[in-house]
């Protein structure tokens, strides 16, 4: 039976009496704030929105509903809602039949969905993470005329797995394998606003699959906040390594991606099924976070220096192609200059194809929060400014092995600058341009690079 808030149908009859009300189909923009997992969770309230009778657009200027899918995970994440709430502000001024609404792990934070709602009286409807499958619910509330509609829960509430998604790009697709987040490491604010880590049952994700491929996806990215403890708490045993080897199974499915991949949890058994698939991609995540074995240990991230060094080693030997990347974390608490060095020092010997560098931003709540801060942001933005520099020059060195070499290419699109050029990405994930026509889109085709251009590369077909 279905739940009543779960029903679309009901909102559906709402959406046309008002889209009759105001002469035109309404359109609802929704924007995305956050990572892959956020991005999926986007797709899904796409999906109940079209399903709904919605017209999706990407401008807010003209919107009917606009959706704001928020982040936390730094700062900076949250302050870009918190701008952007002013362009709504502007927009509901010009058209009071506007529908605002927020969601996302900004709105599951503690305490500031209802901050929102006391500084901003013009949003419409706030929920969480865990109750996106009531959105429909929730929202015809709001058609019906009730005020500032909030509803954040601690658990999860209906399953939105089944529920359709509108996807970004047809030839591509996120994949939730789990959801939430136990590892709890100092500094993160993701297990509050997620909730506890829940694996999906296997056989669910491989119905999913084989659906997205019959619906003509060729690549998938499976998603959680730490692929390589999936299966935990499921009532039939099962790990990553023995689920990547089910969706290796699947006809026509041609790259299998995943992130991401926690170095304390990642098994010899996953590094051979990766060496010896034909379908996974030489592209891993594996976040750092911090070379220095004091700060890892603070962090709870429950590896050292040398133990991840020796998984890169391992990896490497058994798959010379694949590309490697990383998050680092700069101006932890207590971090040193010495510490700083131990980071730039894995960078160096593990040779990370790529990686993303952050400087460390306060989260409430998280264990981290109550660390001293011993270092001021001006040494901080000079350690940080070392840490991105050994990166580039490491990374863009890395990269250049590639050069000359004919590899398969996924294109996902018309280049933006350049409407002659297509851009796609390799199975190690770099970003590659080349001539050619729109009609390949959405097609593997084999690629001569050309030219490495730092983190991307040139290239010319080569059949
Ligand atoms: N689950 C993933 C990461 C999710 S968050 C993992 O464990 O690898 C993505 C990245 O944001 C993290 O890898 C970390 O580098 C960064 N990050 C998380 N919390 C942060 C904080 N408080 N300050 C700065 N960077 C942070
Ligand atoms: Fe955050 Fe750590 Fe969980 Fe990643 S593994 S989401 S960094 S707590
Ligand atoms: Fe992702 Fe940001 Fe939430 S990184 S899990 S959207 S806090």
């Amino acid at each position: 039976m279905t739940e009543k808030s779960n029903d679309i149908s009901a909102l559906k009859e709402a959406v046309l009496k008002r889209s009759e009300v105001l002469g035109h189909t309404l359109r609802a923009d929704v924007v995305t704030f956050g990572c892959q997992m956020n991005e999926r969770d986007s797709e899904k309230l796409k999906g109940i929105l079209k399903t709904a009778g919605f017209e999706l657009t990407d401008e807010e200027e003209g919107a009917d509903l606009v959706l704001y899918n928020t982040c936390t995970v730094r700062d900076n994440a949250a302050q870009r809602v918190y701008g952007r709430l002013g362009v709504l502000k502007r927009e509901k001024l010009k058209n009071p039949w506007l529908i605002t609404c927020l969601c996302g792990c900004l709105m599951q934070e503690e305490g500031s969905a209802d901050e929102v709602l006391r500084r901003y009286p013009y949003v419409d409807l706030i929920f969480g993470t865990q109750n996106i499958a009531r959105f429909p619910g929730l929202l015809l509330k709001v058609i019906s005329g009730e005020e500032q509609v909030l509803e954040i829960l601690k658990e999860p509430a209906g399953s939105h797995e089944s529920l359709p998604a509108e996807r970004k790009y047809p030839f591509k697709s996120g994949v939730n394998i789990m959801y939430g987040c136990d590892n709890f490491c100092s500094y993160c604010i993701v297990p509050f606003v997620r909730g506890r880590e829940r694996s999906r049952e296997a056989a669910e994700i491989l119905k999913e699959i084989e659906s997205l491929v019959r619906d003509g996806v060729k690549e998938v990215m499976l998603l959680g906040q730490n692929v390589n403890s999936y299966g935990k708490g499921l009532p039939d045993p099962v790990n990553f390594a023995a689920l990547l080897r089910e969706v290796e199974k699947t006809p026509g499915l041609e790259r299998i991606r995943f992130m991401t991949s926690h170095p304390k949890d990642l098994s010899d058994e996953l590094i051979e099924v990766m060496a010896s698939s034909g379908k996974i991609c030489r592209h891993l995540h594996l976040p750092l976070q911090s070379g220095s074995d004091r700060i890892l240990e603070d962090m709870n991230r429950h590896y050292t220096k040398e133990s991840y060094l020796s998984l890169v080693h391992r990896l490497r030997n058994a798959m010379p192609e694949l590309a490697i990347t990383t998050d680092i974390i700069v101006g932890y608490p207590t971090e040193t200059r010495e510490d700083v060095e131990d980071t730039i020092d894995v960078v160096k010997r593990a040779e990370f194809e790529g990686a993303f560098t952050f400087i460390y931003s306060k989260r409430a709540g998280t264990k981290a929060a109550s660390l001293p801060e011993t270092r001021d942001s001006g040494e901080i933005g000079a350690s940080f400014d070392r840490v991105l520099k050994t990166v580039q020059e490491v990374s863009s060195e890395r990269l250049k092995r590639f050069t000359g070499k004919r590899m398969s290419v996924l294109v996902e699109g018309v280049n933006e600058r350049d409407p002659k050029l297509l851009s796609g990405r390799l199975s190690q994930n770099t970003v590659v341009h080349f001539p050619g026509e729109a009609s390949a889109v959405g097609s593997i085709v084999p690629v001569r690079l050309t030219a490495c251009r730092g983190f991307y590369f040139l290239g010319e077909r080569q059949d």
